[in-house]
Order: structure tokens, then C-alpha cells, then sequence
């Protein structure tokens, strides 16, 4: 047990990220310690193995492990709609302002991204809140959602679009009707849907190059608490260059921008931390 102790010290664990870095090319060593701590842990009590040194061994011997360490520290809870509120006020403060925006300068993209998009909740989300708010000016502008995460297993299922009774169970049976269709015990999403959101592979914390440029509106939710104050500072500054202006950028609840993020953006809402970059003509 003590030597447990002296063994899983901070240097180690830096060693070992160090490893699964160089190694295993998953990058977590700008991740907040704890949350990694703690999920580092399950794969050693799954394992067996007593210290992080014995884990880093296993890594050698077992090359698999890679991918389940990189899978249990990409925590993917999410949900349909998971912030009412946010959803409320992106569908009150965002939506309208954007589409006039769009219609006074005769511009028909609308180019949002969800950057860490789990199983696919919150792009069908932003899909779903833009054709009920556009209704049948839908036809009017060309809809992209693109929509990234790290987890290969996480984009095959929101690929698939296909949920569970429980998943969708706050819809309206309205909304359940327009969007998705049923299929064996579960819920498929339907091609007019589907084909709004775009899915990729792309990695938040591996470069300070946007994979899109022009972005209306960014979705940037529950990533950032897990990420340290200077690799939060990174994807931030990357998130604020990919954006348009005006564009928007919208976190989860529990987040707040960087100090330096926080001069450049305008606050619209408090607690639905949605936020603004506005351009240098005073247009909006
Ligand atoms: C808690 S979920 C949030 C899902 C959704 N945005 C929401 O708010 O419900 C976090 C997601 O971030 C993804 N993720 C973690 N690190 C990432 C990174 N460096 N780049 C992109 N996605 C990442 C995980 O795979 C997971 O799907």
C-alpha cells in the first residue's frame, strides 16, 4: 500500500501520459489531473495491475490498452436537448439575429459545428432547433452541422443515428413524428435530419488549425472542464478564429470563457453562457 502511494505520485502519472502520448498517440496531458486520476484508476482496478508503473508495463506487453484507457477517459454522457434553457435562448437570442443577419447581407450558408458531439445528441439537437425554426424557410439557406468528437466508437453510433425509447423520451410526439422513425424497440433518425449533420473525426487539443473556417455558431459544451486553464486558453483561441463575424459561441452551463477569451466576446447570456464576436463595423 505504501508503495502504491509513493509510486502513483504526479510525476509518474506524468510519465505515463507522457507514454500514452508518444505511444499510444492519445493526447490527455493537458486534461485536468483529477478527472484523469480517477478514470485512470477503473483501468488499473479492470487490469489488475498496482501502480502506474506496472500499468505502463501492461501498456507494453498489451499495445489493446490503448484504446480502452483512451476510451474510459473520454467521458460521453450527453443527451437530446441536454440544456433547455441554452436551447431556449440560442432559439430566442441566436436564431433570429443570425437568419436576419443573413437575409440583410443575402447569404444562404448556415454553418454551425458541435465540437465534441458524443453519440450525436446535440447535433440532431442544433438540426432539429434550426428546421423548427426556420420552418419553410429551410429551402431558403444550405444547413451544415458539422459535428467532431475523438471517439471513433462515439461517431459510428451518432453515424447510425439510432436511440433508445429513453433517449428521446422528452420529445413531443411532434417533434418524434418529424424527425424519427420507429425501428424495432428504438427510434431511427430520418434522412431529413440526418443529412444536415456532417460527422468527423477531429481532435480539439492536437491543433491550433480550425478544421472550418466561417462558423455562424459553435457548440463547445462539457469539454472544457476537462481540460486545464491553458489547453482550455488553446482551443478557445482556435474556437474564436474559426468563427464568422458575427458568430456564436455557446458552452455548457458550468464553463466560462478564459480571462483573455472573455474581452473579445460579448456576453448575451449568463447562464446559458451563450457569447458573441462581433465584427470591427458595429452591424449587429
Ligand atoms: C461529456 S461529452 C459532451 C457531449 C456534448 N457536447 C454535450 O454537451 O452533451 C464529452 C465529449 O468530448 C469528447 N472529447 C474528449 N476529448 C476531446 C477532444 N480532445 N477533442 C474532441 N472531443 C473530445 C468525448 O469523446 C465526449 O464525447
Amino acid at each position: 500500500m505504501g508503495n502504491m502511494i509513493v509510486e502513483n505520485d504526479a510525476t509518474t502519472l506524468d510519465l505515463l501520459l507522457e507514454k500514452v502520448y508518444r505511444d499510444g498517440k492519445h493526447d490527455f496531458r493537458g486534461y485536468k489531473r483529477g478527472t484523469v486520476t480517477r478514470r485512470l484508476e477503473r483501468r488499473l482496478h479492470a487490469t489488475g495491475a498496482k501502480t502506474y508503473l506496472e500499468y505502463m508495463q501492461l501498456l507494453d506487453a498489451y499495445p489493446e490498452e490503448y484504446e480502452r484507457l483512451a476510451d474510459d477517459l473520454t467521458i460521453k454522457v450527453s443527451g437530446f436537448i441536454r440544456s433547455p434553457y441554452t436551447f431556449q435562448q440560442v432559439m430566442k437570442l441566436v436564431l433570429p439575429e443570425l437568419v436576419s443577419y443573413k437575409r440583410d447581407h443575402r447569404q444562404r450558408d448556415l454553418r454551425f459545428w458541435s465540437t465534441a458531439c458524443a453519440r450525436g445528441e446535440e447535433p440532431y439537437s442544433i438540426s432539429i432547433l434550426l428546421a423548427e425554426f426556420l420552418g419553410h424557410r429551410r429551402r431558403d439557406f444550405n444547413i451544415s452541422v458539422y459535428a467532431t468528437d475523438i471517439s471513433r466508437h462515439a461517431l459510428h453510433e451518432a453515424q447510425a443515428g439510432r436511440y433508445s425509447p429513453q433517449e428521446i423520451e422528452d420529445f413531443s410526439p411532434t417533434i418524434l413524428e418529424s424527425y424519427f422513425t420507429r425501428q424495432g424497440e428504438g427510434y431511427a433518425v430520418d434522412s431529413n435530419l440526418r443529412q444536415l449533420v456532417d460527422f468527423s473525426y477531429f481532435n480539439l487539443v492536437s491543433t491550433k488549425i480550425p478544421p472550418f473556417m466561417n462558423l455562424d455558431c459553435i457548440f463547445c459544451c462539457n469539454i472544457l472542464i476537462y481540460l486545464q486553464k491553458q489547453l482550455q486558453e488553446r482551443v478557445l483561441d482556435m474556437l474564436y478564429d474559426s468563427l464568422a463575424t458575427p458568430g456564436y459561441l455557446v458552452l455548457g452551463e458550468v464553463e466560462t470563457p478564459t480571462d483573455n477569451m472573455r474581452d473579445r466576446l460579448e456576453l448575451l447570456d449568463t447562464k446559458a453562457k451563450i457569447y458573441r464576436k462581433n465584427g470591427g463595423g458595429n452591424d449587429i
